[in-house]
């Protein structure tokens, strides 16, 4: 399986093999769509320092210039971006593999009065949209798309909004964010009422951009108005510094530090996690270092109240709990179900590949930790960051392995092969190399 239409690729490397070093991940892949989409509507120019170097935000990218926003390298990782005059695309928007940037850009075109047609690739495709159709119809949206506008491509025709008051059934700060997105040109306020809190980047970067937001509890509220240009500067995205977390912690005389990451409200879930198996990961969140070396961990019960805070990381967290003594049991994630893969299937197959005992329930998983991991053969599914975990949980495991489907990892983490041939001092032996094609005839 390719990752759309990105040339698929293989990773092979041996363990088990120590990493060690200090690194700075890629830019917040969440606020970097975020900053996109907001400094292209702002009448003005925008600066946006440190963007995720990844497929996924070079879509948004590409989507907010096909709006009709211009943005322009202006060297050492500032980009300078003229916006405010927004107009109806010539061409599909197409947003590859990102979930966040199709559902995010939905509510910006909604708001706005023009046509546009959002699609991505045949991952992409799958996923659920009507979770963010619904209320942005009701907001007077109109919005066409397979199965009834459950799934792109959707069209939509935007314009002419009314505020709403939104519960919101699911936990997802991209369906909380495309209505509040929405609602900044809609007449009158919107409100979006969370079963839990989400991570509040929308929040935070429209009142960067100007724009007046109330939070009350589970309730967020835009009040409509101008966005005025700002500086944005996009910290480390402590989503992709979990890899390197967990690898600290799994794989033998480990000791990595990572600096400059966004550890505000609702991203830093997967250290309360990995503090709860008795791991000792420092934290400066002055600096947003997070240092992590090997200790002795234990299995757990992952307290799944506060899942949205760790949502992304549960892959890499689970090659944490496969290396450590004990049963970890997670409970109430079933939106993994619907993430760049189904997360409860893929990573617990990846696990089994590594000789881990490990078992799907409905809504999360069962994993039996302390064995031995053996190399294997896995299958990203088009799915970075199962690609990413199979890569550390590697680094513990004894022998080769080797990641098919390599290239979904340019979505978000495009250096992360050279990384890790750095802080290995290439002892794993990490290589990527194009797939072989199946012979033709
Ligand atoms: C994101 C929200 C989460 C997360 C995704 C990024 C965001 O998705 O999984 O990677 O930037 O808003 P959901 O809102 O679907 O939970």
């Amino acid at each position: 399986m390719t990752a759309g239409s990105l040339p698929p690729e293989v990773l092979t490397l041996r363990g088990p093999c120590p990493v060690r070093g200090a690194l700075r991940v890629p830019g917040d892949k969440s606020v970097s769509h975020r900053a996109l989409l907001l400094a292209a509507q702002a009448g003005g120019r925008s600066e946006i320092r440190g963007l995720s170097s990844g497929d996924d935000v070079a879509r948004t990218r590409l989507a907010v210039e096909q709006l009709g926003a211009t943005v322009t390298d202006a060297g050492d990782g500032v980009l300078i971006v003229d916006g405010g005059r927004l107009a109806e695309p010539a061409a599909l928007l197409d947003h590859g593999n990102s979930g966040t940037g199709i559902r995010l850009t939905a509510g910006v075109v909604a708001g706005l009065d023009l046509f546009a047609v959002l699609t991505g690739d045949e991952f992409l495709r799958r996923r659920p949209m009507g979770r963010i159709v619904a209320p942005l119809r009701e907001m007077g949206a109109r919005i066409d798309g397979r199965g009834g506008g459950t799934l792109a491509p959707l069209a939509i025709r935007g314009g002419g909004l009314r505020g709403i008051r939104y519960p919101s059934p699911v936990a997802s700060a991209q369906v909380k964010s495309a209505i509040l997105l929405a609602g900044v040109r809609a007449s009158g306020t919107t409100t979006v009422v969370e079963p839990t809190p989400t991570r509040r980047h929308t929040e935070e970067l429209l009142a960067e951009f100007g724009v007046e937001v109330r939070t009350d509890g589970n309730a967020v509220t835009v009040v409509p108005g101008p966005l005025t240009p700002t500086a944005v500067r996009v910290p480390g995205d402590p989503s992709q510094a979990a890899f390197w977390v967990v690898a600290g912690l799994v794989a033998p005389d480990s000791d990595i530090t990572v600096d400059d990451l966004y550890l505000g409200y609702g991203r830093a879930g997967f250290l309360d996690v990995l503090g709860q198996m008795g791991a000792q990961v420092e934290i400066d969140r002055a600096t947003g270092t997070v240092h992590a070396s090997g200790r002795s961990l234990r299995g757990v019960a992952i307290d799944s109240t506060d899942i949205a805070s760790f949502i992304d990381e549960v892959p890499a967290l689970a090659v944490a709990a496969a290396a450590v003594p004990g049963r970890t049991v997670l409970t109430g994630a079933a939106e993994l179900r619907v993430k760049e893969s189904d997360r409860i299937a893929t990573t617990v197959a990846m696990l089994r590949a590594f000789g881990v005992e490990a078992a799907e329930t409905p809504d999360g998983m069962v994993i039996e930790g302390g064995g031995r991991l053996r190399g294997a053969v896995v299958d990203s599914h088009g799915d970075h960051r199962i690609a990413m975990s199979a890569a550390v949980a590697a680094l513990r495991a004894e022998g080769a392995t080797v990641v098919h489907g390599w290239e979904s990892v340019s979505t978000s983490y495009p250096g992360f092969a050279a990384e890790l041939n750095r802080l290995t001092g290439g002892a794993a032996g990490a290589e990527v190399t194009p797939a072989r094609l199946a012979p033709v005839g």
